[in-house]
């Protein structure tokens, strides 16, 4: 184990990952395709989406791989049932939010083909309009999941509120 780093197990692997990260990067350093829709690459974690659950030996419950810190001798599974299913249902209810319904090839389609999500078994949103008014942006209703991302962008590196 390197210097400023800590020694993790990832269903059944053991990796090192870097002190401080959470468990979220370790997966995603590990190569596992974890859903994490709110959890934009250089903004904090908001915990808002909960697509990115898994199990954590010796914890409660399922929780979001994003809020949890790494600690040496921790082991992660992405892959257990109870994980998967929880991760299933979320999408489901996630996709069902969508009043455009599935685009191909985006992030939420694509960790809904492959949990095998059916978000046709939710009613869908109805009723939203979309606002072109702004001029550095469209906002189309339809289309959120309400993950907060474009909330915290403003809010916290805008800091345009
Ligand atoms: Fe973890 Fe959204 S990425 S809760």
């Amino acid at each position: 184990m390197a210097a400023g780093t800590v020694s993790i197990t990832i269903d059944g692997v053991g990796c090192d990952a870097a002190a401080g990260a959470s468990v979220l990067d370790a997966v995603l350093a590990a190569g596992i395709d974890l859903p994490h829709l709110c959890k934009d690459a250089d903004g904090p974690a908001l915990g808002a989406c909960r697509t990115c659950l898994v199990e954590v030996e010796g914890g409660r419950g399922l929780p979001a791989a994003c809020s949890t810190p790494v600690s040496d001798g921790l082991v992660v599974r992405t892959d257990t049932e109870a994980a998967v299913t929880a991760r299933r249902g979320v999408i489901e209810l996630t996709a069902a939010m969508r009043a455009n319904g599935a685009s191909a090839g985006d992030e939420l389609t694509r960790h809904a083909l492959a949990h095998g999500a059916d978000a046709g078994r939710w009613a869908k949103r109805v009723n939203e309009t979309a606002d072109a008014s702004n001029h550095f942006y469209s906002f189309d209703a339809s289309d959120c999941i309400l993950c907060g991302r474009c909330v915290s962008a403003c809010s916290d590196r805008q800091h345009i509120g």
